[in-house]
């Protein structure tokens, strides 16, 4: 037999979740698990910006034919705009460009691939810890994965040790930053950090790739993007890859882009031309739906508003169920102990429950999160905060 000798490997330690949370019989669960935003019913909405982009595109579309291999060109614009700022001289000198990919972690498994082809030999460093799948995918694309420190085991943002380990990375391989909503911490540099990575990424000559996943779901669509524009500013070249899966909840339509910044405009054609090559063998060219939805909306000024007030409800929606946490564990002793849960940012929190706190949680209490201790605190339904509060303390 061909396959006697495959073996079952367990399932993705994130996706495993939704699915044992869909069969838990328990009407009293809590799912914070997987990184999707809930609304106060308990739902994740498609966006009015989104549905009514959707009819627009339903009675305009003339053709399903093929995107080109960047994707729509429009979308790569409106969206390139966003993450570096609509007057950044990057994009006026045309040496930014985006290529369409099927989501943020298809952007990455590009930029992975583009590194081991393009620019052979270059290790890349990722933050201990950050999310499962920076590390499967560099790894699964033959890249030397290295660390650096980040969060430590008293669940703080350790800077300096952060800073001293950079110093020891082989000049010219790429350091992997989170541009907001660290995940899974939930603990964000500041712009003074920044800064310093920033003179310690030019000293060292090291290449930036800086996955925005989360923008205007930290501080706010444009002060998220505050890191990202600063090196993209001061630095000749960056990759950057953008999600359009959260801020504009099109999680299932796969939508999100590399861009590649340059120092000109010719060689930002020959990176792209690579880039065109390898997304050829990965995917061909990408899925359209949820790009035509992100250009109809950022093209359109109606639409573009609606929807940057729809993610400012996510974003305060998300922080005050961050503050709503911590208040609920006062009366059992444990605001102190949580604080952090309201200093974190974006959609998780390291909550600092440990993998067999984590268990009891799920076998004693039905409330699913990731073994880490990750926390999906968007995840957290408004009304029964008291009740999961009560649960924490148990197992604490
Ligand atoms: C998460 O970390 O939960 C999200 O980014 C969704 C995913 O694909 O893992």
């Amino acid at each position: 037999m061909h396959f006697s000798a495959i073996q079952r490997i367990p399932g993705d330690s994130i996706l495993s979740l939704m699915e044992a949370y869909a069969k838990d019989p328990n009407p009293a669960k809590f799912d914070l698990g997987v990184g999707v935003y809930k609304d106060a019913s308990g739902l994740t909405p498609v966006l009015a910006a989104v549905k009514q982009a959707e009819r627009y595109l339903l009675d305009h579309q003339a053709s399903k034919t093929y995107v080109s291999g960047h994707g729509d060109a429009r979308f790569g614009q409106l969206l390139s705009e966003l993450v570096l700022g609509k007057d950044s001289p990057l994009l006026n000198q045309q040496r930014a460009g985006a290529t369409q990919t099927p989501g943020g972690t298809g952007a990455l498994r590009l930029a992975g691939e583009f590194i081991r082809h393009c620019l052979p030999g270059r290790g890349i460093w990722l933050s201990d810890p950050t999310w499962p799948i920076h590390e499967s995918i560099f790894a699964e694309v033959g890249l030397k994965v290295g660390h650096y420190p980040y969060v430590g085991d008293d669940n703080r943002l350790h800077v300096e040790a952060m800073l001293q380990a950079l110093e020891n990375i082989p000049r010219g391989d790429v350091l992997l930053l989170h541009a907001c909503c660290h995940n899974p911490t939930g603990f964000d540099l500041h712009h003074e950090d920044w800064q310093r990575v920033l003179d310690l990424v030019k000293r060292r000559d090291l290449l930036p790739l800086i996955d925005f996943a989360y923008q205007g779901f930290g501080d706010g669509l444009e002060e998220d993007a505050w890191g990202v524009r600063l090196f993209a500013r001061e630095l000749p070249e960056l990759l950057i890859t953008s999600s359009c899966s959260k801020n504009f909840g099109l999680y299932r339509e796969r939508t999100g882009a590399l861009i590649a910044c340059t120092d000109d405009h010719e060689k930002l054609l020959d990176v792209r031309s690579q880039l065109a090559g390898l997304a050829r063998n990965l995917w061909s060219t990408p899925p359209d739906h949820g790009a035509a939805v992100v250009a109809t909306i950022l093209g359109t000024p109606d639409l573009k508003s609606l929807w940057a007030d729809e993610v400012e409800q996510m974003r305060s929606r998300i922080a005050q169920l961050r503050a709503g946490l911590v208040e609920a564990l006062e009366p059992h002793g444990l605001a102190a102990r949580f604080a952090h849960i309201g200093e974190q940012r974006g959609m998780f929190s390291y909550t600092g429950l440990s993998p067999d706190q984590v268990d009891r949680l799920r076998d004693e209490h039905s409330v699913y999160m990731v073994r880490s201790g990750r926390a999906n605190v968007a995840g957290i339904d408004a009304s029964r905060l008291d009740e999961l509060a009560k649960a924490i303390a148990r197992v604490c």
